[in-house]
């Protein structure tokens, strides 16, 4: 596992606040001390509003060390995000960050299949470019349900074996990039695969040849359904992965146990882990998914 990320309680400076969609926003914050620390799977917790006591935790989308900036891909959810969509420009916040552990280094060799469900795209796209620069052939898979995609789409460029999608569309940021992506959704759409991002992700790993498929690891964050649909499907594949958690948070440094779920140790035994500061990112089948011990 990953070392627990080194925190900082700073100031930020709002540097933009875009909206994407109606109910999504692309928030970058000058924060260099957060921006130097953090790596795929962390997080940062936002004091919203000073009428809020409990910060709220949003995975870091990107970090740019040069200029000292964190993106965070957000959905308007209830109070805190409600109060996150009206900062502009030059706002000063605080927040702690980066929390958490988050996902390894995958040996040389590996190939690695990431798999989102809405807003979850945030720390994966954040690993797909970390997997990109250290040459692990990676696939990109988002399940995407919005009739209003947040980030542009376009013909993806990437020939894929055994495609299940004619003419496949991706999103146009990880096609600039070189990532190979392809989407999914319930509802029929031209260039997405229909049906669960699960589902598609199945008839691909169906697809490829034992050796290729032996050698794949899963990379999984999104809803809980789609993430414990995820566990069951690299468990009747034989493969191993990682998963990024949400549990509702109160501290975000590992005080007060109010995010634990039941994980399961080395030696087969299980017990509540906190997710901000043992987490959020664990082993995919070390996760209990119905919550009990
Ligand atoms: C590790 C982690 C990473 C996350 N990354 C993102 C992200 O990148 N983008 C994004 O849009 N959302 C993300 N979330 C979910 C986000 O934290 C919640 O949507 C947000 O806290 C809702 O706050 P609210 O005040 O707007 O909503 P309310 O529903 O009013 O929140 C009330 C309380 O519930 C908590 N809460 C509500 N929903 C969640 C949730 N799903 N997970 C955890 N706590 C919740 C809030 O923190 C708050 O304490 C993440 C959650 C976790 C744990
Ligand atoms: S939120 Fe307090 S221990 Fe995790």
């Amino acid at each position: 596992m990953c070392q627990p990320a080194l925190s900082h309680q700073t100031t930020a400076v709002v540097v933009f606040n875009q909206p994407l969609t109606k109910t999504q926003f692309l928030l970058r914050l000058l924060a260099p001390e957060v921006a130097r620390g953090a790596e795929p799977g962390h997080f940062v917790h936002l004091n919203c509003h000073p009428n809020l006591t409990l910060p709220r935790p949003f995975s870091i989308l990107d970090a740019d060390i040069a200029l000292g900036t964190v993106d965070i891909f957000y959905q308007v959810v209830g109070e805190g995000s409600g109060w996150m969509s009206r900062w502009q420009p030059g706002e000063k916040i605080t927040l702690l960050g980066p929390i958490g552990r988050g996902f390894p280094k995958p040996d040389a060799g590996r190939r690695a299949l990431l798999i989102a469900g809405g807003i979850g795209y945030a720390p994966l796209d954040f690993y797909a470019r970390q997997l990109k620069a250290q040459g692990i052939e990676t696939l990109f898979l988002l399940g995407m349900e919005s009739d209003d995609p947040p980030f542009e789409l376009t013909p993806a460029t990437t020939s894929i074996e055994s495609d299940p999608i004619i003419q496949p569309l991706a999103v146009a940021r990880q096609v600039f990039l070189g990532i190979p992506s392809r989407l999914s959704s319930l509802v029929a759409k031209p260039g997405f695969f229909q049906g669960y991002v699960t589902e598609l992700a199945a008839e691909m790993l169906q697809a490829l040849s034992l050796e290729k498929r032996q050698r794949t690891d899963l990379f999984v964050c999104g809803p809980t359904p789609m993430m414990k649909a995820a566990a069951e499907m690299a468990a009747r594949f034989q493969l191993g992965g990682y998963v990024s958690l949400e549990e509702h948070m109160a501290c975000g440094f590992g005080g007060c146990a109010g995010c634990v779920a039941p994980i399961r140790a080395k030696d087969g035994t299980w017990h509540y882990r906190r997710v901000c500061t043992d987490g959020p990112v664990f082993p995919l089948q070390d996760v209990g998914w119905d919550n009990t011990l």
